[in-house]
């Protein structure tokens, strides 16, 4: 009786406990996060790392503790059973990268989790909503599937693509389903259809990676899409990346992973309601045809599709294959590594109607979508039976009025349609994709009957689908500068159109690939945009599995066919850049370990070759800073002077790179490393002074370019940082005030200018709309970043054809200046992943008003000024669990109000310093409303403005 009292009473109290936790505190844990995906399928990582995010209405709210639970069913998670894991209430402020160490994890095994957090004052929140994450098949001997592939697949050759292999299996389910789980991938690209549905809403996977390394498999949960009698899958099959000529290299058969071939491997898992599990497996009893409707597919080409030899309910049960052949067993698959997919797969994420449609000449109509895109069309088509349609894609037109092709080089971009039937159809390609802003459409004409006039398109046949890496949004930038928005937009759009599993140059030309000095350039700017982290962590295998023995990183991955080229300043330079960001900004520490000997390698490779610190030789490709002023083309514009001498350019990255190895040997306590790799970093720099660098701060060239990169890279003394600053202002001179930097070096010199007390110098620049510049761009109808800054110009027409695509990021990266100066928001990277940051923004040019919305790993921060009234206002807003330092424009702390109330004395916030005519204060998270007099300042800040 007495126990029972007991064990009475202590239910009691744990009920009060429980009544006192849901009454507690106002914070709510939100977003939660397994290795940066929403509630992923099939993940491979036997400790994977989760995230959350706070949400709070307080000031200064935090974490104290957290306790998570991951349990093995729905059911025991919402009794608060963590049978995987109950980390039971432990004291941390830890919200990202939370490594589970909870019961081992094996294949297939599904895990349902929930966060509870205290808060600053002890009191608990609610549980979160529960999220999931399932595992995939960890072991090789999981897979029982068989890669399989037509008879007739040929290693791809010269001929060009081949029709599509189609694959199909009939199969039956005894009794109700459970559960049903299917893993699948294929060599090029594929997709799978169960029971004339289609799997998922992923395009052209699996996306490119270093193929006979890793090859990226999808994991969905189809138990929807089953049912209990008779089924059938499906699955179309195309060359895709790894059958594919690109950009002029004619690579040999024996080059290419698995020699180019296909094969396709899938593996249905299906749990009955009662009993044992039935396994569906790619193997020879498989059926297969190539005779379908896809008669070639190919990323750069296009696609022919021939809607007559469609055969209606081919991925159903009951359809009749008996004219199809049995699969073969593609033993040459062997030793392929089929690995999960981290990033978020392309994804059909808008859609434009075109703006108009034109008829430059007879039967020819160009619909215009209003907006340089990538992705293709869908396309409602007319005519009789047998009616060839033909799609092509440009991204510019010539001066008649017709789609310009010149640009694209070897890349087709042409869709090819075949009427099935007198009635309307509609089309939509499958394995290709295309960078364009107008389609011309050819093969319509027809007369519905004999006496009434030809059928003419109408602009809704057309309907653009953008398609990408569907990385989630994370930035929102306006200002009231209608040129800044405009830039803005343009480098949104560029970065939509350079996400399709790797980071590429462009969308259009016969090129596409993951150029490692692009996104060495423009990673900051897309981090902003978009949140890069699921997609960088797929990409930087692929920049290690390019990596050459010698330690050189590629100049593009995945490069998958040989190692002839790489090793080029700024290029390979990404191999450490990339990563490093990726800390700065996620806080990605297990990343960096697993990079860290890659990175090191790049730099000994480097040191090796330059043994006095000065990388003279062994430059690679030497692209050196490319695109720069030297290579334009404009009457009276000067021919030289723009180019950085390479030598300057290669010792700045190669002191770039050393430092920031030694920086993630720091981190990831390689302590001895980061003092060596310290010091290497100390010698270049004094070798790089000694020999390129006057007393009078002047460096070798005397390049607006290699002043942005030695300051930048923080490579001269503080004395002679103002004097190098003002000869690079200097240079704008030649320039009739304009830049002639290359990709390498614009943003350097925005961010440069701002940094060393020329901030209106760069808002003068982003403001000009004289040739060259980003206005200028837009003044000649650019609605994406172009390659070249006249890559087209009005009177005199198109740079060369051969290098001028009107889809490239690199000039792009001025958008890492907009947001870390006009907006002002900065990582900090001794409190990685904005667990603390800076807002200073720094006010300019005309600009009235900014605001930018940015959703980091911990919460949405938000950096909001206006100019009026003589005050300069200033609403932050710092997620829960972090803290930032905010400078604004102040003579002294006394003329600056928080909330109303003088700043000085505040409780809420620490004023720490004046200096160079800027307040900076401490600030715990919540929303904050800063005003300063700036109309006390007399000379200093409001004349800078
Ligand atoms: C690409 C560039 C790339 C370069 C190397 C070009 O073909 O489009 O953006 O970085 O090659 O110089």
């Amino acid at each position: 009786m007495k126990r029972l009292a007991i064990i009475l009473s202590a239910c009691m109290m744990l009920a009060l406990g429980e009544c006192a936790v849901m009454a507690g505190s106002s914070v709510n844990v939100k977003e939660l996060r397994c290795e940066y995906r929403v509630n992923p399928l099939g993940i491979d990582v036997v400790r994977p790392r989760l995230n959350w995010i706070l949400q709070s209405s307080q000031r200064g709210q935090k974490q104290t503790a957290y306790r998570v639970l991951v349990a093995g069913s729905r059911e025991k998670l919402n009794s608060d059973e963590g049978n995987l894991w109950d980390s039971g209430k432990v004291k941390s402020d830890r919200t990202i990268h939370l490594v589970y160490e909870g019961r081992p994890l094996k294949s297939r095994m599904r895990c349902w989790w929930k966060v509870r957090v205290w808060d600053r004052d002890g009191k608990a929140s609610a549980w979160s909503e529960p999220a999931t994450w399932s595992m995939g098949l960890l072991e090789p001997s999981d897979w029982k599937a068989q890669w399989i592939a037509n008879a007739k697949d040929e290693p791809v050759n010269e001929a060009g693509p081949m029709p599509a292999t189609m694959l199909r299996k009939s199969f039956t389910i005894d009794g109700p389903v459970k559960r049903a789980t299917v893993y699948v991938t294929g060599l090029g690209l594929y997709e799978l259809h169960l029971n004339g549905r289609r799997v998922g809403d992923h395009i052209l996977a699996p996306e490119f990676t270093v193929y006979d390394k890793r090859i990226q498999y999808q994991t969905f949960d189809v138990t929807d899409l089953v049912v209990s009698g008779d089924n059938a899958v499906g699955s179309i099959l195309a060359d895709g990346w790894n059958g594919e000529y690109f950009f002029g290299m004619t690579l040999r058969q024996d080059q290419r992973p698995f020699k180019g071939r296909r094969g396709f491997i899938m593996q249905m898992e299906i749990e009955p309601v009662d009993g044992k599990t039935q396994t569906i497996v790619t193997d020879k009893s498989w059926r297969s045809t190539r005779d379908g409707a896809i008669r070639s597919g190919s990323i750069y080409g296009g696609e022919v599709y021939d809607a007559r030899r469609e055969m209606p309910g081919w991925e159903r049960s009951g359809f009749d294959d008996g004219m199809w052949h049995q699969a073969v067993v593609a033993d040459y698959m062997a030793g392929a590594n089929p690995a999960w997919q981290r990033n978020e797969p392309i994804r059909v994420v808008k859609e434009l109607q075109p703006v108009k449609m034109t008829e430059p000449k007879p039967g020819v109509y160009v619909f215009d979508l209003g907006q340089n895109m990538v992705g293709w069309c869908r396309l409602k088509v007319h005519g009789r039976a047998g009616t060839t349609v033909k799609l092509r894609h440009a991204e510019m037109l010539n001066d008649d009025g017709t789609i310009y092709t010149a640009n694209l080089r070897g890349a087709k971009q042409t869709d090819i349609y075949i009427k099935r039937t007198d009635g309307e159809e509609i089309y939509e390609p499958h394995f290709t994709y295309h960078g364009f802003r107008y389609v011309e459409l050819t093969g319509v004409y027809y007369r519905p009957w004999r006496y009434m006039p030809p059928y003419k398109p109408k602009v809704s046949d057309v309907l653009g689908r953008v398609f990408h890496s569907a990385s989630p949004d994370a930035g929102h930038f306006q200002c009231s500068s209608d040129l800044i928005n405009k830039i803005m937009h343009m480098i949104v759009w560029v970065q939509r159109g350079n996400m399709h599993g790797i980071p590429t140059d462009c969308p259009q030309r016969d090129e596409r690939a993951g150029w490692m000095g692009d996104i060495q350039s423009f990673s900051q700017t897309a981090i902003f945009n978009m949140d890069m982290a699921g997609f960088f962590s797929k990409w930087l295998p692929d920049v290690r599995d390019s990596q050459a023995e010698d330690g050189r990183y590629p100049n593009f991955a995945p490069m998958d066919h040989d190692r002839w080229a790489g090793g080029t300043p700024a290029w390979a330079d990404a191999g450490t850049v990339v990563p490093w960001r990726m800390y700065q900004n996620y806080g990605d520490t297990r990343m960096l370990a697993e990079h860290y000997e890659s990175a090191r390698r790049w730099v000994d490779y480097v040191h090796s070759k330059n043994p006095n610190m000065l990388w003279e030789k062994a430059q690679g490709s030497k692209f050196n800073d490319w695109l720069n002023g030297n290579t334009l083309v404009m009457e009276g514009w000067p021919k030289t002077g723009g180019a950085v001498p390479p030598r300057v350019l290669a010792t700045a990255f190669f002191a770039h790179s050393t430092e920031i190895v030694a920086k993630m040997a720091a981190v990831i306590g390689r302590t001895d490393d980061a003092k060596k790799y310290g010091r290497l970093f100390e010698g270049i720099k004094a070798a790089f002074n000694e020999k390129y660098v006057e007393p009078d701060g002047r460096i070798e060239g005397n390049t607006q370019a290699g002043y942005a990169l030695a300051l930048q890279f923080n490579l001269l003394p503080d004395e002679l940082r103002p004097k190098a600053a003002k000869h690079m202002v200097k240079e704008f001179e030649r320039y009739n005030g304009h830049m002639s930097t290359g990709i390498q070096t614009s943003h350097r010199l925005m961010l440069e200018l701002t940094r060393n007390g020329y901030n209106n110098e760069a808002h003068r620049l982003l403001n000009l709309r004289t040739f060259p510049s980003w206005g200028f761009m837009i003044e000649q109808g650019a609605t994406t970043i172009w390659e070249r800054w006249d890559g087209y110009v009005k009177g005199r027409g198109f740079q060369e054809p051969i290098m001028n695509s009107f889809n490239h990021w690199a000039l792009g990266s001025v958008g890492e200046w907009i947001w870390r100066c006009i907006i002002g928001i900065n990582p900090d990277e001794s409190s990685p992943g904005y667990k603390h940051f800076t807002i200073e923004p720094e006010p300019g040019g005309d600009i009235t008003w900014a605001r930018g919305e940015y959703k980091s790993i911990r919460g949405t921060i938000i950096s909001d000024w206006r100019l009026e009234n003589g005050n300069f206002r200033l609403d932050v807003t710092v997620p829960a669990n972090t803290t930032a330092t905010v400078y604004l424009p102040a003579k002294d702390a006394r003329s600056v109000t928080i909330d109303g109330e003088a700043a000085a004395e505040s409780q809420l916030v620490q004023f720490l310093v004046i200096k160079d005519g800027k307040a900076a204060f401490a600030v715990n998270s919540g929303q904050y409303q800063f005003v300063s007099l700036i109309s006390r300042l007399k000379r200093s800040y409001q004349e800078r403005l």
